[in-house]
Formats: C-alpha cells, sequence, structure tokens
C-alpha cells in the first residue's frame, strides 16, 4: 500500500551543498515528492515539532540546531514509505549508520544528523500536518 511520510533535510546537509544528492535518493528509491518546501524554522516551530523529546537533554540543542538555518521540508509517498526512508536515511547516529545510506554519507553528527523521517504512522500524521495542513496522510491514488 501507498503510504505518506513525513521528512526534513536538515540545516548542515543544505548548508554543505548535499541536498540534490538526498534529494536524488529519495526519488531513485522510488519515492514521489508530494508537497516540498525550503523554510527557517523558527525556534518555537521546532520546538513544537520536536515535543516529544521536550525531557531530553538534548532536546534545547536540538532545537537551536533546526533553526540556525533553511532546511527543506518535504512530504515523500511510496509503497512502505515510512519504513522504506528510515531505511535509507541509516541510523539516528552516523557512526553507526549502515554504508551507502544518507546518514552515513552525509551527517556530521548524531544532532546535525542530514535528514528526518517519521517514525510511525501516527507521527507521520503529525509531521505533515504541522508543516504542511491539508495534505492528506494517505494516499489518494
Ligand atoms: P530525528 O530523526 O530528527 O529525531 C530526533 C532528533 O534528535 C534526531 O534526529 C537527532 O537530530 C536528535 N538526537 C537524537 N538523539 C540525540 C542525542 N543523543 N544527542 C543529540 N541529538 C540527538
Amino acid at each position: 500500500m501507498s503510504e505518506r511520510t513525513f521528512s526534513i533535510i536538515k540545516p548542515d546537509a543544505l548548508a554543505a551543498g548535499h541536498a540534490g544528492a538526498i534529494l536524488s535518493r529519495i526519488e531513485k528509491a522510488g519515492f514521489r515528492i508530494v508537497a516540498l518546501r525550503m523554510r527557517r524554522l523558527t525556534r518555537p516551530e521546532a520546538e513544537g515539532f520536536y515535543h516529544v523529546h521536550r525531557e531530553r537533554p538534548f532536546f534545547g540543542g536540538l532545537c537551536d540546531y533546526m533553526s540556525s538555518g533553511p532546511c527543506i521540508t518535504m512530504v515523500l509517498e511510496r509503497e512502505n514509505g515510512i519504513a522504506g526512508l528510515r531505511e535509507l536515511m541509516g541510523a539516528t547516529d552516523p557512526a553507526s549508520a549502515a554504508e551507502g545510506t544518507i546518514r552515513k554519507d552525509f551527517a556530521r553528527s548524531i544532532e546535525a544528523n542530514a535528514i528526518h523521517g517519521s517514525d510511525a504512522p501516527e507521527t507521520a500524521a503529525f509531521e505533515i500536518g504541522y508543516f504542511f495542513p491539508g495534505v492528506e496522510l494517505s494516499s489518494v491514488r
């Protein structure tokens, strides 16, 4: 079944000029870009987006970093899209990410880790609605 997921090409990857290479990998892996917008998050937007992590010690640094420069927010669609994108991204910490994954090749650190992807259908629904209100979670095709 075709499934939508939400992704961010993070400020470190954009600043380093990796946005095109990352998008190319996403498209080559069979994802369709449903919605895409470059934007610089405000700190409150970053805090709201990552609210599930608000008790974590890295929350403040993560929100500072995510609002430090422009990023690319996207809704992507593919068969098994949520798990498929996470496989393509690799582990959160690039030091543990598998060869050939986006984070292995482009991420700088566990915080500046190049790309975000939703981890479950419920989070995909929240994240898509947070940045693209009006875009449906499930495919219409
Ligand atoms: P992401 O997939 O966007 O989801 C939460 C983010 O928090 C994660 O990627 C990292 O950028 C960041 N993160 C997770 N764990 C840590 C950590 N231990 N230290 C710093 N940042 C982290």
